[in-house]
């Protein structure tokens, strides 16, 4: 499979940016936030499988026949960082079915701010697959850039970063790292602070999403 090229695309769809505000809001409820998480991310993979690769197939409908396009087949695996990436994977899922699903556990330190990586079970042909590592937040990208390491270790070439909230920081991280990932976003944020969270961010999107604290 080719590699691709890095870039950053920014889904700012007035729907998207709609629930992604009410997502930042402290009121926002658990349950809420959870649905908000599904609606963005499904539309935000509408955008994201924009590239996939179409083939030519002769198809008989009710009046004749006609040649139309239809997926090549290329397989997609959807990979959440854990914990938050999980409240991802449905929304996807409603998109693409088919989908095979990996989960890499990390968490960061809440002292040094680095990820301590925890699991990693991937689909056996993650390096025939498109990859979605998602994840809501890429704040400083310690997270985002040890979760591609892990894909690339276990041979996977073809690879998208999809998260709701990043940081000039995270992005400039993950590009230096990675430069051949691309990086999809619903907003880019302004900076970090001295507790490396995002600014204004939504908080902790794990506890957000978990109703844990
Ligand atoms: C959050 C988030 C990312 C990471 C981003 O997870 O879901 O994985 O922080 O921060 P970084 O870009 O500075 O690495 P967290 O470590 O809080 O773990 P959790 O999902 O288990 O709560
Ligand atoms: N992790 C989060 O959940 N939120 C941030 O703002 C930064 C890291």
């Amino acid at each position: 499979m080719e590699k691709k090229t890095g870039r950053v695309l920014v889904f700012d769809h007035p729907l998207i940016q709609h629930k992604v505000t009410r997502m930042r809001m402290k009121e926002t409820s658990t349950k809420e936030f959870r649905e908000l998480a599904k609606e963005v991310i499904t539309l935000m993979t509408f955008e994201a499988t924009r590239d996939l690769p179409l083939k030519d197939v002769e198809i008989e409908t009710p009046i004749c026949k006609t040649t139309k396009k239809m997926l090549a087949g290329e397989d997609i695996a959807v990979v959440p960082v854990l914990r938050a990436g999980l409240g991802f994977v449905d929304g996807m899922l409603s998109i693409v079915p088919g989908a095979r699903v990996g989960h890499i556990g990390l968490y960061r330190d809440p002292d040094t701010h680095l990820p301590v990586e925890y699991y990693c079970k991937l689909p056996g042909d993650i390096d025939k697959r498109h990859v979605y590592i998602v994840d809501p937040m890429l704040a400083t990208g310690g997270s985002a850039v040890a979760a591609v390491d892990c894909v690339k270790k276990r041979g996977a070439v073809n690879i998208i970063f999809m998260c709701l909230i990043a940081a000039p920081e995270g992005i400039e991280a993950l590009q230096k790292a990675h430069p051949d990932v691309d990086i999809y976003i619903a907003a880019k944020d302004d900076c970090l602070n001295e507790n490396a969270y995002i600014v204004p961010g939504l908080g902790d999107a794990g506890d957000r999403l978990f109703g844990t604290k």
